[in-house]
């Protein structure tokens, strides 16, 4: 999730663009990079780090243009450097690009474009883009925005893009696909475009939000707002209301609930151009490099930490049910100092959001050292970890701001989804089976929407059950681990005991907790160990224990055992996680909010845990 901000009037541009690029700061980011029109040209900076490093490239440029764009990127294709940080341009430098989103098929224009003689200096997909502008306005008499038009009509993907060119300097061309653009009216031909309205919020209230499929060429003497396919289109101005810190979160009261929010978007960002429904094939690039030793592999290792290592348990149900190898999960810093027994034979797969968790980093060298094929599930991209792996998949979440992890969780599970088919249909998972499971996986933004929008009625039972001092979260097999994250989710932010046990293991003792002041979560859908799990809520009914369930649409029968319950659409057991974790989330969430606690920075904890 990139910042983009442009700007256009009778204003020095450059101050104004680094004021909207430190608004952006809280959205992450690994480099950043602005371009100005100048009377001879464009000048263009850009720096890998904080914004501080642009800035000390500032004083000797002489930016005095009046027109510019600039960006801070948070990288998907490309390590974080100078050369990958944005604006980019094609061979010649006179078309300068910002961009947020993903261009799903660079590799293939990559292709055509070097054929027909474009020089490609980076792995970035956003040059990419910035070479088939550059083509498409070098034919005669094309205006920018035809150029602009031409080329996204070639584009799938993602994109929030501005463009400049020194050619047209009273010009910038705006686009969006996926990815946030909002214009900020300042005054009669000054205007701001930006990915994110904490970066207008100083200049103007008014705005105009550009649509999917829109693009806006902005002037000195006005804007005109068109379809890509040249329809023009009437905006409305709008008034923001909100004060900047609310726009950071985009009106959300704080991060994490905005990431639970960004939950179908992120399962969307996960999948987008790695599932081959034709040939029921997950198409994951990192993975495919070493399909040869996967495919000889016998066994697999997942190591991880806190939350990622649920993910991983979940993983070890998916991989052993549909792909037949043999998996072992293992805490990383218990993996660390234990024997472990790998070799080349064995894949170990490192699951983490940040990519610097200092266990999992050591676990992933001693892995190395015993020869085994090393595999990340990363979303910090350039991150260590993702460097230090043989291959892996990035998590495409977007910058995870609260401390407790949801969405890149739940692209986690996604993406563990796509390993299990690569794995299995190298092995005897069927086309069918493969199809079956990435249809399922299509329909999985859908149905978080729908759990999402049972938020109020999960704050209603947060009100209910806030005051109790403990917690047991209940499940079996997938559920399991979401039984394990759900209590880790409830501890770490509203400081509440909470524990999580598969279902089965509640007669070896821990039953013994349980009264009418013991509230249990059960995660009961209905699937191949329902019934069980049926039968472990009667055990803690009779012991007058409460009980909220998670359960699938239309299963009333459960509503004589639960004392409340959440209704999640049905799904295929191996994805039921992807939805039964959305309550939990939630849950944490209000009760912590009840309970005044620093929701997006809870007590004793660090995003991510550099030390041992
Ligand atoms: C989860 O909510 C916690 N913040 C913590 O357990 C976290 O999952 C763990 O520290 C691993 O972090 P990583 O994914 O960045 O490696």
């Amino acid at each position: 999730m990139c910042g983009i901000i442009g700007y256009i009037g009778k204003k020095r541009a450059t101050p104004i663009l680094m004021e909207g690029l430190k608004k952006m700061e809280y959205r992450g980011y690994d480099s950043s990079g602005l371009a100005v029109i100048e009377r001879d040209g464009i000048k263009c900076t850009k720096k890998e780090g904080k914004i501080e490093n642009l800035e000390k490239e500032l004083p000797t440029m002489d930016l005095d243009g009046v027109v510019g764009i600039a960006h801070t990127r948070w990288a998907t294709h490309g390590e974080p450097s100078d050369e990958h940080a944005h604006p980019h341009w094609g061979c010649k430098k006179d078309l300068f690009l910002v961009h947020n989103g993903i261009i799903e098929n660079y590799p293939q224009l990559k292709e055509q474009l070097i054929k027909e003689g474009h020089k490609i200096k980076t792995k970035t997909d956003t040059e990419i883009l910035a070479h088939l502008i550059e083509k498409y306005y070098e034919d005669e008499d094309v205006k920018l925005e035809q150029a602009v038009q031409k080329a996204l009509q070639n584009v799938k993907g993602t994109y929030g893009i501005a463009v400049i060119t020194s050619d047209e300097p009273n010009k910038i061309v705006v686009a969006r696909m996926g990815s946030p653009l909002v214009l900020g009216i300042i005054s009669d031909g000054e205007y701001l475009i930006a990915s994110d309205v904490t970066a207008i919020l100083k200049h103007t209230r008014n705005v105009m939000y550009l649509e999917d499929g829109e693009m806006a060429t902005v002037t000195d003497e006005g804007m005109e707002v068109v379809t890509l396919d040249n329809k023009p289109v009437e905006k409305k101005t709008e008034k923001v209301d909100w004060e900047i810190a609310q726009a950071e979160k985009k009106g959300y009261p704080h991060f994490m609930l905005k990431e639970i929010m960004e939950q179908p978007e992120v399962v969307l960002n996960a999948i987008r151009g790695r599932m081959m429904e034709e040939e029921g094939l997950a198409h994951l690039g990192g993975f495919i490099e070493q399909k040869g030793r996967l495919a000889k592999i016998n066994s697999i290792t997942i190591v991880a930490c806190g939350t990622a290592y649920y993910a991983g348990m979940v993983g070890e149900y998916m991989i052993e049910e549909y792909a037949g190898i043999p998996v072992d999960v293992e805490y990383a810093s218990e993996f660390r100092y234990k024997k472990p027994v790998i070799d080349e034979n064995t894949a170990v797969i490192v699951i983490t959001q940040s990519g610097e968790t200092a266990d999992t980093l050591a676990a992933l060298r001693e892995a190395k050292r015993k020869g085994a094929l090393t595999l990340g599930i990363v979303n910090v991209v350039g991150s260590t970890i993702a460097r230090e792996v043989d291959a892996g998949a990035y998590s495409h979440a977007g910058p995870e701001i609260g401390v407790a992890s949801t969405k890149a969780f739940m692209s986690q599970l996604a993406i563990l989804a796509l390993v299990t088919m690569f794995l299995g249909r190298q092995r005897n998972m069927s086309l069918v089976m493969g199809q079956r499971i990435l249809e399922e996986l299509k329909e999985m933004p859908k149905k978080i929407e729908k759990v999402l929008k049972q938020n109020d009625e999960i704050k209603r039972l947060a009100k209910k059950y806030y005051k109790s001092p403990s917690f047991f979260f209940m499940g079996r097999k997938y559920n399991f681990p979401i039984a394990l994250e759900g209590a880790l989710k409830l501890k770490e932010i509203s400081y509440i005991h909470a524990e999580g046990y598969g279902s089965g293991e509640m007669k070896h003792g821990p039953i013994a907790l349980i009264d009418d002041k013991f509230p249990s979560f059960f995660l009961a859908p209905q699937d191949s160990v329902y019934e069980k799990v049926i039968s472990n809520m009667e055990e803690i009914k009779a012991r007058k224990g409460k009980i909220i369930a998670v359960a699938t649409q239309g299963d009333k029968a459960i509503e004589k055992i639960a004392d409340d319950v959440i209704y999640i659409p049905k799904t295929i057991e191996m994805l039921s996680p992807m939805l039964t974790v959305v309550p939990m989330q939630l849950f944490a969430y209000h009760v912590a909010v009840l309970l005044k606690r620093d929701v997006d920075q809870p007590r004793n904890l660090a995003k991510s845990v550099t030390v041992e």
